[in-house]
C-alpha cells in the first residue's frame, strides 16, 4: 500500500475511534481492492466506491460481499461530476487513476 493511502487511513481511524460512522469515498475504485484495505482498517466506517466501468464494479461486488462487516455502497458514475453533496465525506482515496487521466480530465477530478 502507498504511503499516501496509509496515511488516510491512520488519519480516517484516529476520527472513527471517536465517531464510529465516518464516510470514505474510493474515487476509481476498479475491482475494489483499495476499499478491502480501508474495510479492513475502520470496520465501522461507511465505506463508497464509485468507478466508470460496471464490470470493475461487478468484480469489486464479489470482492467486497467476501468481507465482514457493512458492505461498501458501489455506485456507477463519472468521477468528473461525483453525484455527493459538498462534504459529505471526510476521507477520499483515489489509487492509481490519475495517471491515467488525460491533463483536462484530471484537473477536473482533483
Ligand atoms: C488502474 S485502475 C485503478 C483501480 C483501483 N483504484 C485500484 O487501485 O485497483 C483505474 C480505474 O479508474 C477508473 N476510471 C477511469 N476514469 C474514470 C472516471 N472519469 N471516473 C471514474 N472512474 C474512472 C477505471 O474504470 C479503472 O477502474
Amino acid at each position: 500500500m502507498k504511503n499516501g493511502v496509509r496515511k488516510i487511513i491512520f488519519w480516517a481511524k484516529c476520527r472513527s475511534d471517536r465517531s464510529p460512522k465516518i464516510r470514505v469515498l474510493d474515487i476509481a475504485c476498479g475491482t475494489g481492492r483499495t476499499l478491502k484495505f480501508i474495510r479492513a482498517t475502520l470496520p465501522k466506517a461507511c465505506l463508497y466506491g464509485i468507478d466508470l466501468s460496471p464490470n470493475y464494479l461487478k468484480k469489486a461486488n464479489k470482492l467486497l460481499s467476501e468481507e465482514l462487516g457493512e458492505l461498501s455502497q458501489l455506485l456507477q458514475g463519472n468521477a468528473e461530476n461525483l453525484p455527493f453533496r459538498e462534504n459529505y465525506f471526510q476521507g477520499t482515496t483515489c489509487v492509481f487513476t490519475f495517471h491515467e487521466l488525460p491533463p483536462m480530465v484530471r484537473q477536473k477530478v482533483l
